[in-house]
């Protein structure tokens, strides 16, 4: 028993220096205001409720330097970013564009987005019902956009096709 204790002792020590390459390159010349202007309303909440794990820069907490934690969080911001990233909005075909504003719309309507692990500790993060109003409001004006200057069709996302009951 003792021997287990003192193995795991060592691995948690042993974890402490090693940690992923950061989210800190705060690039921005894809961002999605670059098409479409974003109002500060609208930045405001982005920034405190989705930015660290959508953009290209993450504000990083002191536990952050804490493993195994430092493992966990990388890891939402990986997969967050490579789902939808707005400061690499304007690379996105004008499908995927449309697909993902109306995603986020969903999101937040659904309470599914911020995360409710890291609203459970950012909680100005949790976005009251004119925050989301603004937001959502926001996104469904360029969806509108969008649909008003492109033919449905040229929005279709080819060779995509989630499973029906695809875990969300
Ligand atoms: C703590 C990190 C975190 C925060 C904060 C966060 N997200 Fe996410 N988001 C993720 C992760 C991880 C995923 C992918 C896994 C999933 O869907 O749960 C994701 C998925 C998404 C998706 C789905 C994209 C797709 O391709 O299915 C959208 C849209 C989205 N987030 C929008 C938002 C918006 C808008 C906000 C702010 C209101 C936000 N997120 C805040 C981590 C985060």
């Amino acid at each position: 028993m003792k021997k287990i204790f003192i193995g795991l002792l060592i691995v948690l020590v042993a974890i402490q220096f090693i940690h992923p390459s950061k989210n800190l390159s705060g690039d921005t010349q894809k961002d999605i205001s670059t098409l479409y202007p974003m109002p500060d309303s609208v930045q405001v909440i982005v920034n405190k409720a989705c930015a660290d794990c959508h953009s290209n820069k993450t504000n990083y907490p002191w536990y952050s330097k804490i493993q195994p934690v430092d493992f966990w969080l990388e890891n939402h911001v990986k997969d967050g970013k490579r789902h939808f990233n707005f400061n690499e909005f304007a690379s996105y075909r004008i499908g995927k564009q449309n697909k993902k504003l109306e995603e986020c719309i969903e999101q937040i309507k659904e309470g599914e987005m911020p995360l409710s692990s890291y609203t459970l500790i950012h909680k100005e993060a949790i976005l009251t019902e004119a925050e989301k109003n603004i937001l959502t409001n926001w996104y469904q004006k360029i969806v509108d956009t969008i649909h008003a200057n492109y033919p449905a069709d040229s929005l279709k996302l080819k060779g995509r096709n989630p499973k029906p009951n695809e875990a969300k």
